[in-house]
Protein backbone atom coordinates (compact mmCIF):
# COMPACT_ATOMS: atom_id res chain seq x y z
CA UNK A 1 0.00 0.00 0.00
CA UNK A 2 1.76 3.42 -0.98
CA UNK A 3 0.78 6.86 -0.71
CA UNK A 4 -0.03 8.68 -3.57
CA UNK A 5 -1.35 12.59 -3.94
CA UNK A 6 -3.43 14.11 -1.12
CA UNK A 7 -7.11 14.07 -2.46
CA UNK A 8 -8.32 16.15 -0.01
CA UNK A 9 -6.88 18.96 3.04
CA UNK A 10 -9.18 19.57 6.14
CA UNK A 11 -8.40 22.19 9.10
CA UNK A 12 -6.60 19.57 10.71
CA UNK A 13 -5.73 16.83 8.84
CA UNK A 14 -5.13 15.42 5.06
CA UNK A 15 -6.74 13.05 3.37
CA UNK A 16 -4.14 10.77 0.81
CA UNK A 17 -5.09 8.54 -1.64
CA UNK A 18 -3.01 5.36 -1.45
CA UNK A 19 -2.92 2.57 -4.61
CA UNK A 20 -5.81 0.82 -3.46
CA UNK A 21 -9.16 2.39 -3.99
CA UNK A 22 -10.63 1.11 -0.60
CA UNK A 23 -7.97 2.37 1.64
CA UNK A 24 -6.74 6.12 2.32
CA UNK A 25 -4.61 7.60 4.55
CA UNK A 26 -5.50 10.29 7.51
CA UNK A 27 -2.41 12.68 8.42
CA UNK A 28 -2.87 14.82 11.27
CA UNK A 29 -1.63 18.44 11.36
CA UNK A 30 -0.40 20.40 13.65
CA UNK A 31 -2.96 23.31 13.07
CA UNK A 32 -5.98 24.25 15.13
CA UNK A 33 -8.64 25.82 14.16
CA UNK A 34 -11.70 27.25 15.82
CA UNK A 35 -14.94 29.44 15.02
CA UNK A 36 -14.77 28.33 11.28
CA UNK A 37 -11.81 29.15 10.29
CA UNK A 38 -11.34 32.58 11.83
CA UNK A 39 -8.63 31.83 14.51
CA UNK A 40 -5.73 29.73 13.45
CA UNK A 41 -2.41 28.40 14.89
CA UNK A 42 -0.16 25.46 15.18
CA UNK A 43 0.05 23.37 18.08
CA UNK A 44 3.04 22.15 18.52
CA UNK A 45 2.68 18.07 19.12
CA UNK A 46 -0.89 18.25 18.62
CA UNK A 47 -0.91 15.92 15.46
CA UNK A 48 0.84 12.94 16.96
CA UNK A 49 -1.08 13.58 20.18
CA UNK A 50 -4.09 13.41 18.26
CA UNK A 51 -3.17 10.43 16.09
CA UNK A 52 -2.19 8.65 19.39
CA UNK A 53 -5.26 9.48 21.34
CA UNK A 54 -7.64 8.63 18.52
CA UNK A 55 -6.43 5.17 17.70
CA UNK A 56 -6.65 4.48 21.46
CA UNK A 57 -10.47 5.75 21.77
CA UNK A 58 -11.46 4.02 18.53
CA UNK A 59 -9.69 0.79 19.35
CA UNK A 60 -12.02 1.04 22.30
CA UNK A 61 -15.65 1.44 20.44
CA UNK A 62 -14.71 -0.66 18.26
CA UNK A 63 -14.07 -3.37 21.36
CA UNK A 64 -18.22 -2.65 21.69
CA UNK A 65 -19.34 -3.63 18.51
CA UNK A 66 -19.03 -0.25 17.41
CA UNK A 67 -18.06 -0.17 13.22
CA UNK A 68 -15.49 2.24 12.20
CA UNK A 69 -13.74 2.87 9.36
CA UNK A 70 -10.02 2.77 11.23
CA UNK A 71 -7.63 -0.45 9.51
CA UNK A 72 -4.75 0.52 11.44
CA UNK A 73 -2.07 3.17 12.24
CA UNK A 74 1.05 3.55 10.12
CA UNK A 75 3.30 5.71 12.22
CA UNK A 76 3.25 8.60 14.73
CA UNK A 77 0.42 11.19 12.28
CA UNK A 78 -0.94 9.00 10.01
CA UNK A 79 -3.35 6.51 9.73
CA UNK A 80 -4.73 3.60 6.99
CA UNK A 81 -8.48 3.75 6.92
CA UNK A 82 -11.45 3.06 4.83
CA UNK A 83 -12.35 5.34 2.09
CA UNK A 84 -16.05 6.29 3.13
CA UNK A 85 -18.26 8.46 1.94
CA UNK A 86 -18.97 11.01 4.41
CA UNK A 87 -22.58 12.05 5.82
CA UNK A 88 -22.75 15.55 5.79
CA UNK A 89 -24.28 15.12 9.65
CA UNK A 90 -22.40 16.25 12.35
CA UNK A 91 -23.42 13.68 15.44
CA UNK A 92 -23.04 15.31 18.84
CA UNK A 93 -24.12 13.74 22.37
CA UNK A 94 -23.98 16.00 25.37
CA UNK A 95 -23.66 14.92 29.28
CA UNK A 96 -23.23 18.27 30.51
CA UNK A 97 -24.76 21.94 29.71
CA UNK A 98 -21.49 23.59 27.47
CA UNK A 99 -20.83 24.89 24.48
CA UNK A 100 -23.75 25.93 21.65
CA UNK A 101 -26.18 23.89 23.69
CA UNK A 102 -25.35 26.84 26.88
CA UNK A 103 -25.70 29.35 24.71
CA UNK A 104 -28.94 28.37 22.52
CA UNK A 105 -30.91 28.13 25.42
CA UNK A 106 -29.17 30.38 27.79
CA UNK A 107 -28.37 28.05 30.70
CA UNK A 108 -25.60 27.71 32.61
CA UNK A 109 -22.55 25.31 31.41
CA UNK A 110 -22.20 22.48 33.73
CA UNK A 111 -25.23 21.77 34.24
CA UNK A 112 -25.92 17.33 34.06
CA UNK A 113 -28.53 16.87 31.56
CA UNK A 114 -30.93 13.97 33.21
CA UNK A 115 -30.14 11.71 30.01
CA UNK A 116 -27.52 12.23 27.54
CA UNK A 117 -28.79 14.11 24.58
CA UNK A 118 -28.07 13.40 20.64
CA UNK A 119 -28.08 16.43 18.58
CA UNK A 120 -27.14 16.81 14.66
CA UNK A 121 -25.88 19.64 12.84
CA UNK A 122 -25.57 20.02 9.06
CA UNK A 123 -21.97 19.69 8.13
CA UNK A 124 -21.33 23.13 6.06
CA UNK A 125 -18.34 25.29 6.55
CA UNK A 126 -20.14 28.04 4.41
CA UNK A 127 -23.08 27.41 6.71
CA UNK A 128 -21.27 27.42 10.20
CA UNK A 129 -22.69 23.85 10.72
CA UNK A 130 -26.44 24.79 11.85
CA UNK A 131 -28.50 22.84 13.99
CA UNK A 132 -30.76 20.44 11.86
CA UNK A 133 -33.23 17.95 12.91
CA UNK A 134 -33.78 14.42 11.19
CA UNK A 135 -36.98 15.32 9.30
CA UNK A 136 -34.46 18.05 7.56
CA UNK A 137 -31.78 15.58 6.93
CA UNK A 138 -34.39 12.87 5.19
CA UNK A 139 -35.97 15.67 3.74
CA UNK A 140 -33.10 17.18 1.84
CA UNK A 141 -30.94 14.08 1.12
CA UNK A 142 -28.15 13.93 3.91
CA UNK A 143 -29.54 10.18 5.17
CA UNK A 144 -32.13 8.03 5.22
CA UNK A 145 -34.02 7.85 8.42
CA UNK A 146 -32.51 4.39 9.16
CA UNK A 147 -29.38 5.88 9.00
CA UNK A 148 -30.24 8.18 11.51
CA UNK A 149 -31.60 5.89 13.75
CA UNK A 150 -28.31 3.97 13.73
CA UNK A 151 -25.81 6.88 14.00
CA UNK A 152 -28.16 7.77 16.96
CA UNK A 153 -27.89 4.23 18.76
CA UNK A 154 -24.22 4.03 17.84
CA UNK A 155 -22.81 7.55 19.40
CA UNK A 156 -24.38 6.38 22.43
CA UNK A 157 -22.70 3.15 22.91
CA UNK A 158 -19.50 5.63 21.83
CA UNK A 159 -20.47 7.90 24.94
CA UNK A 160 -21.20 4.97 27.32
CA UNK A 161 -17.65 3.41 26.64
CA UNK A 162 -15.99 7.37 26.56
CA UNK A 163 -17.59 7.85 29.91
CA UNK A 164 -16.21 4.18 30.93
CA UNK A 165 -13.03 4.90 29.78
CA UNK A 166 -12.20 8.57 30.58
CA UNK A 167 -13.80 7.92 34.11
CA UNK A 168 -10.75 5.79 35.06
CA UNK A 169 -8.63 8.66 34.73
CA UNK A 170 -10.64 10.79 36.59
CA UNK A 171 -12.08 12.98 33.29
CA UNK A 172 -15.94 13.61 32.41
CA UNK A 173 -16.74 13.51 29.23
CA UNK A 174 -19.10 16.92 28.96
CA UNK A 175 -19.82 16.43 24.85
CA UNK A 176 -18.10 15.02 21.99
CA UNK A 177 -18.92 15.14 18.43
CA UNK A 178 -18.47 12.16 15.63
CA UNK A 179 -19.03 11.73 12.18
CA UNK A 180 -20.58 8.91 9.87
CA UNK A 181 -19.44 7.24 6.66
CA UNK A 182 -21.15 5.02 4.23
CA UNK A 183 -19.35 1.91 2.64
CA UNK A 184 -21.61 0.40 0.04
CA UNK A 185 -24.68 0.38 1.83
CA UNK A 186 -23.08 0.19 5.75
CA UNK A 187 -22.39 2.42 7.79
CA UNK A 188 -19.13 3.28 9.92
CA UNK A 189 -17.69 5.35 12.40
CA UNK A 190 -15.57 7.99 10.62
CA UNK A 191 -13.17 10.56 10.97
CA UNK A 192 -11.32 10.95 14.19
CA UNK A 193 -11.99 10.82 18.25
CA UNK A 194 -10.14 13.13 19.81
CA UNK A 195 -10.04 16.26 22.40
CA UNK A 196 -10.11 18.36 19.37
CA UNK A 197 -14.04 17.43 19.21
CA UNK A 198 -14.90 16.74 22.66
CA UNK A 199 -15.47 18.43 26.07
CA UNK A 200 -13.29 16.57 28.40
CA UNK A 201 -12.92 18.07 32.43
CA UNK A 202 -10.94 17.21 35.28
CA UNK A 203 -13.29 15.69 37.90
CA UNK A 204 -13.59 17.48 40.71
CA UNK A 205 -11.77 20.45 39.49
CA UNK A 206 -13.43 21.00 36.21
CA UNK A 207 -10.12 22.11 34.56
CA UNK A 208 -10.41 22.00 30.77
CA UNK A 209 -8.66 18.99 29.03
CA UNK A 210 -9.80 19.71 24.92
CA UNK A 211 -9.46 21.94 22.44
CA UNK A 212 -11.85 24.68 24.49
CA UNK A 213 -8.27 25.69 25.98
CA UNK A 214 -7.96 27.31 22.38
CA UNK A 215 -11.53 28.23 21.68
CA UNK A 216 -11.54 30.33 24.58
CA UNK A 217 -7.46 31.47 25.06
CA UNK A 218 -7.27 29.23 28.48
CA UNK A 219 -3.97 28.21 28.27
CA UNK A 220 -1.11 26.50 25.70
CA UNK A 221 -3.10 23.89 24.07
CA UNK A 222 0.36 21.98 23.41
CA UNK A 223 0.85 21.38 27.03
CA UNK A 224 -3.01 20.58 27.61
CA UNK A 225 -2.25 17.92 24.83
CA UNK A 226 0.49 16.34 26.24
CA UNK A 227 -1.07 16.16 29.42
CA UNK A 228 -3.88 14.22 28.26
CA UNK A 229 -1.74 11.67 26.53
CA UNK A 230 0.06 11.33 29.79
CA UNK A 231 -3.11 11.12 31.67
CA UNK A 232 -4.40 8.13 29.36
CA UNK A 233 -1.39 6.28 28.46
CA UNK A 234 0.61 6.43 31.88
CA UNK A 235 3.42 7.36 30.08
CA UNK A 236 5.07 10.68 28.44
CA UNK A 237 4.90 11.63 24.75
CA UNK A 238 7.70 9.77 23.18
CA UNK A 239 10.30 12.30 21.21
CA UNK A 240 9.46 12.78 17.68
CA UNK A 241 10.24 9.65 15.44
CA UNK A 242 10.21 7.45 17.96
P1 LIG B 1 -20.82 22.89 20.49
O1 LIG B 1 -21.21 23.00 21.93
O2 LIG B 1 -20.01 24.05 20.02
O3 LIG B 1 -22.02 22.61 19.61
O4 LIG B 1 -19.87 21.62 20.37
C1 LIG B 1 -20.29 20.35 20.79
C2 LIG B 1 -19.14 19.37 20.67
O5 LIG B 1 -18.77 19.21 19.32
C3 LIG B 1 -17.88 19.81 21.40
O6 LIG B 1 -17.35 18.68 22.07
C4 LIG B 1 -16.93 20.25 20.34
C5 LIG B 1 -17.39 19.53 19.13
N1 LIG B 1 -17.28 20.33 17.91
C6 LIG B 1 -16.52 19.86 16.87
O7 LIG B 1 -15.94 18.79 16.94
N2 LIG B 1 -16.45 20.61 15.74
C7 LIG B 1 -17.07 21.80 15.60
O8 LIG B 1 -16.97 22.44 14.54
C8 LIG B 1 -17.84 22.29 16.70
C9 LIG B 1 -18.53 23.61 16.61
C10 LIG B 1 -17.91 21.51 17.83
N1 LIG C 1 -14.86 23.39 13.11
C1 LIG C 1 -14.33 24.51 13.90
C2 LIG C 1 -13.34 25.29 13.03
O1 LIG C 1 -12.93 25.25 12.18
C3 LIG C 1 -13.50 24.05 14.98
C4 LIG C 1 -14.14 23.97 16.32
O2 LIG C 1 -14.60 24.96 16.91
O3 LIG C 1 -14.04 22.89 16.82
O4 LIG C 1 -12.76 26.19 13.13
Amino acid sequence: MDARETMYEGKSKRVIRTDDPALVILEFKDDATAFNGQKKASIDDKGRVNNAISVLLTEEVQKAGVPSHFVKRLDERRLLVKKVEIIPVEVVVRNVSAGSFAKRYAIAEGMPLAWPLVEIFYKSDALGDPLASDDVAVLLGWAKRRELAFMRDQALIVNEVLKTFFGHVNVDVIDFKLEFGRIGENLVLADEITPDGMRLWERGTGKKLDKDVFRRDLGDLSETYRNLYERLFNAPLPAVGS
